[in-house]
């Protein structure tokens, strides 16, 4: 059957300037290019989501305004139910992305609407206790995540959480955490072991009972209670964007676990999708569907 993910966390406007190499302080560059396009984390989740073949309902707040009205369509042309986002007085939020030759980024993002999210309605709540899998990350107040991840851990819904933009969790949240997803540097920024992903997992292990790290163009890192850690390699591609990356892995991984593929599959399939996205332009807009993920995935992309 269709998995059914609930996605509740932001939804961003993405103002992205291309540019050979990003300025430093007091410097000013000239860019190449100027896109406006659809982002945010819960968004991207979302839309990874929906387009790898999920049933997917998003929760969260966009302003009354061009952008948040943009945002709303853009993640009903890929099929989200966005019934249950929120339009609110606050301007929605924007991400503002310089991205470099390397596909590269640095971001500054102004939450807005987004800093809204700070708790569910029961008609929230009802559609997490329907779903399978609840996707978390941390665009939005600590408050609604870990009001988020409770009311999924007493309907008995899975979680997961992307620990991104890097920052301290409290323990509760950990606790009712199921799939705990950092990439390296957020891996590090919650353990204080760098580069040793392996350590890092084992580490995390303590408090949570899953763990992927993600390792960019290395890969992805799995590691379980109990079982040896399998490490799954990246396909080799050329990146020209890699914002949204990472949501991009998150929302096709979920996917596949949900559908109960076996964990090196799941990742593999994972990977698949983020590569195909980072050779394209812009987070939500840059995301596979299902059929081009399975080509990847075979090694016979098209
Ligand atoms: O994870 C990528 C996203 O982070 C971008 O789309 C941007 O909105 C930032 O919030
Ligand atoms: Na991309």
């Amino acid at each position: 059957p269709t998995p059914h993910i609930a996605v509740l966390g932001s939804a961003n406007m993405d103002l992205v300037a291309y540019v050979a190499k990003a300025p430093r302080r007091g410097e000013t560059v000239t860019g190449r290019e100027f896109r406006t396009v659809p982002g945010g984390k819960g968004a991207n989740q979302a839309v990874a989501a929906a387009r790898a073949g999920a049933t997917v309902s998003m929760i969260g707040a966009i302003g009354a305004d061009t952008f948040g009205a943009q945002l709303r369509s853009s993640l009903e042309h890929s099929g989200v139910d966005t019934d249950l986002l929120r339009s609110v007085e606050t301007p929605t939020g924007t991400a503002h992305i310089v991205v470099d030759d390397e596909g590269g980024n640095a971001i500054v993002v102004v939450p807005g609407a987004n800093g809204t999210v700070k708790g569910l309605t029961p008609g929230d709540e009802a559609l997490i206790a329907s779903a399978d899998t609840l996707l978390l990350q941390l665009e939005i107040p600590l408050k609604g995540v870990l009001t988020a991840a409770r009311a999924a851990r007493r309907h008995g819904v899975r979680t997961v959480l992307t620990p991104a933009p890097a920052q301290p969790l409290p323990d509760e949240l950990l606790a009712a955490t199921d799939l705990l997803l950092p990439n390296e540097h957020e891996a590090a920024a919650l353990t204080g072991i760098a580069d040793d992903p392996r350590a890092a997992a084992r580490s995390l292990l303590a408090q949570v009972p899953e763990v992927v790290i993600t390792l960019g163009a290395e890969g992805s890192l799995y590691a379980a209670r109990g079982a040896e850690p399998v490490t799954v390699p990246a396909p080799r591609v050329t990146a020209v964007d890699t914002t949204g990356a990472g949501d991009t892995f998150a929302g096709a991984l979920a996917v596949a676990l949900a559908e109960g593929r076996p964990v090196p599959d799941a990742l593999h399939w994972a990977s698949s999708a983020a590569a195909l996205s980072v050779q394209r332009p812009g987070a939500s807009a840059s995301m596979p569907c299902r059929k081009e993920i399975d080509a990847q995935a075979n090694g016979t992309p098209s």
